[in-house]
């Protein structure tokens, strides 16, 4: 039996979690029909995501690279040569790629970020209260939660302030639905991005800098990375680290202006009460709603005896596996002191888990319990300027937040 599935569809967008319950209960590895005619297995069992992401039968390589003919445009040459990173790739490949960022992802590196997380927050939040004067409504999205993980990326890549206006419109461009832009400008930001990495990484080979992506230029040849894996590894870090960042500040602005009362004792109780609003947050709505597909190399037979075929295409339902009421008791409530108290939770796994773990986690949480108290004390009065159960979400089964947040002060 399989399960009919529309991820575009607006009304699971907004809220998938019912669907995915009564897949859950009905079996944790599950078969279902997508609305494109083809079929995939979802994992939405906590035990059943964690055993799946660490068993080296479920590959990271796209069924996609293999034996395709030429490339028919430049576009789609520059598309495949930035996909061509660690995320899809499996041992050994993916251990070396993996090594070479841990040396340069240091814990000292991500968090001498610090001070410009912190100058880059209080900037925007500048903005979005400009925007409030002017307009009287804002979108938190398009004025913060997107632009500040962009601009942190390009600290850590090393891009200069002048170059990242550019930045932030190729990245908003590749990142946008093909049917929201001109025809052609999908395509022409992917050349746009492909070429300025490379212009990139040849002026950090001439003049490294103190940026972290530096030192993965400059590594040594030996073991180091080539120009294409250069290329992949500098769009990995934009990609990986955007989106998910973005949804992320998004998706916790939206449950605190939806629970005052949470937000009231985040602003009493300071740091220890943001980082627990981050995590709930990271449990609540994962921002990565799926782990990149999985294929299985050969068939597999998980614990519960459920048989997966050989080739099939496998997603890990992280914001699934967050809500199992197996671990998390309530799971749909947005509770923060969850992570206060002493009852204290399974680790979430909204950052992945087994090889792939996010390299970026640290980077993560440091923007959130950064941007997030910034942005309420900047502006006090903050509230919603639209019901919230009218806000659109990203659609698909990849990525989760609003797509806008409007806000307006009280
Ligand atoms: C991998 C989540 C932010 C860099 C992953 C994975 C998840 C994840 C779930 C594993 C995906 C899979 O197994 O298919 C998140 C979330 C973030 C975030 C929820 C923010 C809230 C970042 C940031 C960076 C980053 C800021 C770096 C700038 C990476 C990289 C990988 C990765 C490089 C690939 C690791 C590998 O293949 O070994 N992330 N991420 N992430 N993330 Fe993040």
């Amino acid at each position: 039996m399989s399960e009919l599935l529309n991820p575009a569809d607006p009304v699971f967008a907004r809220d998938p979690y019912p669907y995915y319950a009564r897949l859950r209960e009905r079996n944790p590895v599950a078969r279902v029909e997508l609305a494109n005619g083809t079929h995939a297995w979802l994992v939405t069992g906590y035990e059943e995501a964690r055993r799946v992401l660490a068993d080296p039968r479920f590959s990271n390589v796209p069924a996609r690279q293999a034996g395709r003919p030429k490339p028919p445009s430049a576009a789609e040459r520059a598309r495949q040569c930035l996909a061509r990173h660690m995320l899809n790739t499996d041992a050994p490949d993916h251990g070396r790629l993996r090594r070479l960022a841990t040396a340069a992802f240091t814990p000292a590196r991500v968090d001498a970020l610090r001070p410009r997380v912190e100058r880059l927050a209080a900037e925007l939040a500048g903005d979005v209260s400009r925007r409030l004067a002017r307009d009287g409504v804002a979108d938190l999205v398009d004025a913060f939660a997107f632009p500040l993980p962009v601009l942190v990326i390009g600290e850590v890549l090393g891009v200069p302030e002048a170059d990242r206006a550019d930045l932030r419109a190729w990245t908003y461009r590749v990142g946008s639905p093909a049917d929201a832009l001109e025809p052609g400008a999908a395509d022409a930001a992917w050349s746009s991005l492909h070429a300025y990495f490379g212009t990139l990484i040849a002026r950090k080979r001439r003049a490294p800098g103190d940026d972290l992506f530096s030192s993965l230029v400059t590594a040594p040849d030996e073991g180091g990375l080539d120009d294409e894996e250069l290329l992949a590894m500098a769009f990995l870090l934009l990609f990986a680290g955007y989106e998910t960042t973005m949804n992320l500040l998004a998706s916790a602005a939206l449950a605190l202006l939806t629970h005052p009362g949470e937000l009231t004792a985040a602003r009493r109780d300071g740091a220890g009460r943001w980082a627990a609003v981050v995590e709930e947050t990271l449990r609540h709505a994962s921002p990565l709603e799926g782990t990149t597909w999985r294929r299985t190399t050969q068939a597999v037979a998980l614990d519960g005896g459920t048989a997966i075929p050989a080739g099939a295409s496998v997603l890990v339902v992280l914001a699934a596996a967050n809500r199992d009421p197996a671990h998390f008791p309530a799971p749909d409530d947005f509770r923060p002191d969850r992570y206060l108290a002493a009852e204290r939770p399974a680790p979430h796994t909204a950052f992945g888990h087994g090889p792939h773990f996010c390299l970026g986690a640290r980077l993560a949480r440091l923007e959130a319990t950064i941007a997030l108290p910034r942005l309420f004390a900047a502006l006090p009065g903050l509230t919603l300027a639209a019901p919230p159960d009218t806000l659109a979400h990203r659609p698909g089964l990849l990525v989760r937040g609003p797509l806008r947040l409007p806000v307006r002060q009280g």
